[in-house]
């Protein structure tokens, strides 16, 4: 006997239940539950059912549309990041914290755009068009031709959108629009995740360019469901440096490009400014008396950037010491403090480390390693590292030197800052302008740098 199917479904997770529960167990989302029915199934179990109309079959090579094509922003730092610029058809998540830039760099992009003849709306449901007028007379591009459509409700958004034929549109943000027909509140995940289902049916359906925008929660996730980060196609997330002018945009999802890109923007008095050539911005001005302070220089996608780690020693009052990171994934901190204590004599058992990168960089390349080991013996020692001199290779836990990819690059990029010298690995190839040091070992580049056991 075929089984009605009835019951409750969390909205953000699909997770059902029988009875209603206050919290999901899928995803430990509160009020998220939402009754549900489904007609019985119908024939004996085994047989397949009455057969719907079957779909239609499409060759590969007969599927029409060049993904090659896209739009480009002709914003550098934010086509790097998007591989290149828009592909038409395509839903795009901006997310960051509130006031970080979302709606600059929106509307930013929508001038730029609109700027090359294609048709760009904005569904502005957080400011009202006056506001939005106000930042593009900021930005100076008050005299752009761009479609406002000031309508919260995203069915008749999306039908004044595809009635104008738009190429590029763009929804600022997912948690201010509504969807009709839809008891729970804008924001909510339930409202999340079917405006995000129909922006993806829009996009999908009339080939149009999609970017909408996110404020994330604190633990860093665009808030609400998951949901909607497997639904679109590209996830950026807007971050600040340290509370600095320089903001970082990310990609950690991209359909049509590499994840690993990062885009570099400063805020000014009239909207972000590309840093395409950041050099020695993400360095900190540096005093020489300063100890636990190492140079190196990190690929973030294809562009290699200086930066600084810095660290800090005291003497903890605690039974377990202090280990703060920022920048640096603790578990790698705590493996090289591990090496740095067997291998290189230098046991830190009795100290509260802190350990940072400039910029407000998260460093994720294992280059950084040497760095960050000389850093915290610096550190430790009290005593400053020689002037003009960078540091780089992967640590392993023997305590050897490891090579690092597209050394060249990043030697390069040190020598035009002006430093003089650079701990690298043995085999590294000779470079103009930079004196070499190779090293086998952790070891080895301690004594050198007179810092040796404790
Ligand atoms: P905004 O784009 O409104 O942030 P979001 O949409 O992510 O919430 O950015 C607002 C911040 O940027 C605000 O603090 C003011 C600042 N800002 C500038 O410094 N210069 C500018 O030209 C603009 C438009 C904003
Ligand atoms: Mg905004």
């Amino acid at each position: 006997m075929p089984r009605a199917e009835r019951g409750y479904r969390c909205s953000a997770c699909g997770w059902t239940a029988v009875a209603y529960v206050g919290r999901c167990a899928g995803c430990q989302a509160w009020n998220t539950l939402e009754p549900f029915a489904e007609a019985p199934r119908s024939g004996p179990a085994g047989r397949r059912p009455a057969a719907a109309a079957p779909a239609r079959l499409l060759r590969l090579d007969e599927v029409e549309g060049d993904t090659a094509a896209r739009h480009a922003t002709r914003i550098p730092e934010f086509d790097r990041v998007l591989g290149g610029g828009i592909v038409p058809g395509s839903l795009v998540l901006v997310g960051g914290d509130p006031g970080i830039g979302k709606s600059t760099l929106m509307l930013q992009a929508a001038a730029a755009l609109a700027g090359q003849g294609l048709r760009v709306a904005c569904v502005c449901g957080e400011e009202s068009p006056r506001q939005v007028r106000m930042r593009a007379a900021r930005l100076g591009v008050a005299g752009a031709p761009i479609d406002l459509i000031p309508e919260p409700g995203i069915e008749a958004a999306l039908a004044a959108a595809e009635s104008a034929g738009v190429d590029v549109l763009i929804v600022d943000s997912i948690q201010a629009v509504t969807v009709e027909g839809l008891e729970s509140r804008a924001g909510g995940p339930a409202q999340l995740a079917e405006a995000g289902a129909r922006l993806l049916a829009f996009a999908k359906g009339t080939g149009t360019a999609t970017l909408v925008t996110g404020h994330v929660t604190k633990s860093g996730d665009v808030a609400g469901p998951r949901l909607l980060e497997h639904l679109v196609d590209v996830v950026l997330y807007f971050e600040s440096a340290e509370g600095g002018v320089l903001r970082l945009l990310r990609a950690v999802k991209n359909r049509f490009g590499a994840t690993d890109e990062l885009g570099l923007f400063e805020m000014t008095g009239a909207g972000l400014q590309s840093v395409e050539n950041p050099g020695g911005l993400l360095l900190a001005p540096h005093d020489p008396a300063a100890s636990g302070c190492a140079v190196t220089a990190v690929m973030e996608g294809s562009r290699p950037l200086a930066v600084e780690v810095q660290a800090l020693a005291v003497p903890t009052a605690l039974a377990a010491p202090r280990r703060i990171a920022a920048g640096i994934e603790p578990a790698r901190l705590h493996l090289l403090l591990a090496v740095l204590a067997r291998r290189g004599g230098i046991p830190s058992g009795a100290l509260d480390i802190a350990a940072s990168v400039s910029g407000g960089l998260r460093i994720r390349d294992t280059a950084a390693d040497l760095a960050v080991c000389l850093a915290l013996a610096s550190a430790i020692h009290d005593r400053p590292l020689p002037r003009g001199m960078a540091f780089l290779g992967e640590v392993a836990l023997s305590g050897a030197l490891r090579p690092v990819h597209q050394l060249s690059r990043r030697l390069a990029e040190l020598a035009r800052l002006g430093l003089e010298a650079a701990v690298v690995p043995p085999g590294a190839p000779a470079l103009e302008g930079l004196r070499l040091l190779r090293a086998a070992s952790l070891a080895e580049v301690l004594e050198a740098a007179g810092l040796s056991r404790l």
